[in-house]
């Protein structure tokens, strides 16, 4: 199996509201980046890396890779417009002979290597995909206006998280389309791709207000 990761770091951060990508938020003194990128970095599993950067902050991505050290990281190509979009075009660099690709959000910063272990195992056995997820605790309602419509059934809910591991060849068909979700195992369900739901981590909460970056900093 040789697999690649996929780094998702080309987001603007709007809801953390830092004045610069949210990739480039500090953390412990480095970019929220360098955390997960480290954690690729020394992963085993990893082959090759490929980051999506925040449009025109390729150059500070590459030099921060040089900086840590993150000899695995091969391209680093300027992001889309969606979360999609960066994917799939940072896909379009992970070299044919990769047989698995791990997409992962450079916005979760904590990356356990059981994680990545976890979500790698069901392809061995014709997964077609496997997302980390934890239980729902609260209770989900869907809402039009201001009118609750349903409520819905918690012991099916789960929350999804990354890294998220793919047939490398499924993820590349089911993002050909240019198809649109907030996360990339929905676009391999719509495809009819099967995907496995493995147990998640709470310390890959993703950073998206200060509150998040304060938590994962104490952490750490
Ligand atoms: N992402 C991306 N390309 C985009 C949008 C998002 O690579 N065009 C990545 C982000 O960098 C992040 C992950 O997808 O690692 C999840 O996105 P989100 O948490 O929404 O981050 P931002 O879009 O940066 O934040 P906001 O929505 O507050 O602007
Ligand atoms: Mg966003």
């Amino acid at each position: 199996m040789s697999v690649w990761a996929v780094l998702a770091a080309a987001g603007s951060g709007e809801r953390l509201g830092e004045g610069r990508p949210k990739a480039f938020a500090p953390l412990g003194g480095l970019p929220l980046l360098a955390e997960s990128l480290e954690r690729l970095e020394r992963s085993e599993w990893i082959e090759g890396i490929v980051i999506a950067a925040p449009p025109g902050w390729e150059e500070p991505t590459i030099l921060l890779a040089e900086e840590i050290g993150a000899g695995k990281v091969s391209v680093c190509v300027p992001g889309g417009s969606s979360r999609s979009r960066s994917v799939s075009l940072a896909l379009d660099e992970v070299p044919a002979g990769a047989s698995v690709v791990l997409v992962h959000d450079a916005a979760r910063p904590l990356l356990p290597d059981e994680v990545i272990e976890r979500v790698l195992a069901p392809l061995s056995a014709g997964w077609d995909g496997a997302v980390p997820v934890l239980a729902v605790t609260d209770t989900i309602k869907r809402v039009r206006g201001d009118a609750v419509v349903e409520t819905l059934p918690r012991a099916e809910l789960v929350v999804a998280q990354t890294p998220q591991a793919f047939v490398a060849a499924v993820l590349r068909g089911a993002l050909a389309g240019g198809a649109e979700a907030s996360d990339c195992a929905s676009l391999v369900e719509a495809a009819g791709g099967r995907v496995r739901a493995v147990p998640g981590d709470p310390r890959l909460l993703k950073v998206t207000t200060r509150a998040d970056l304060e938590l994962v900093s104490s952490w750490r």
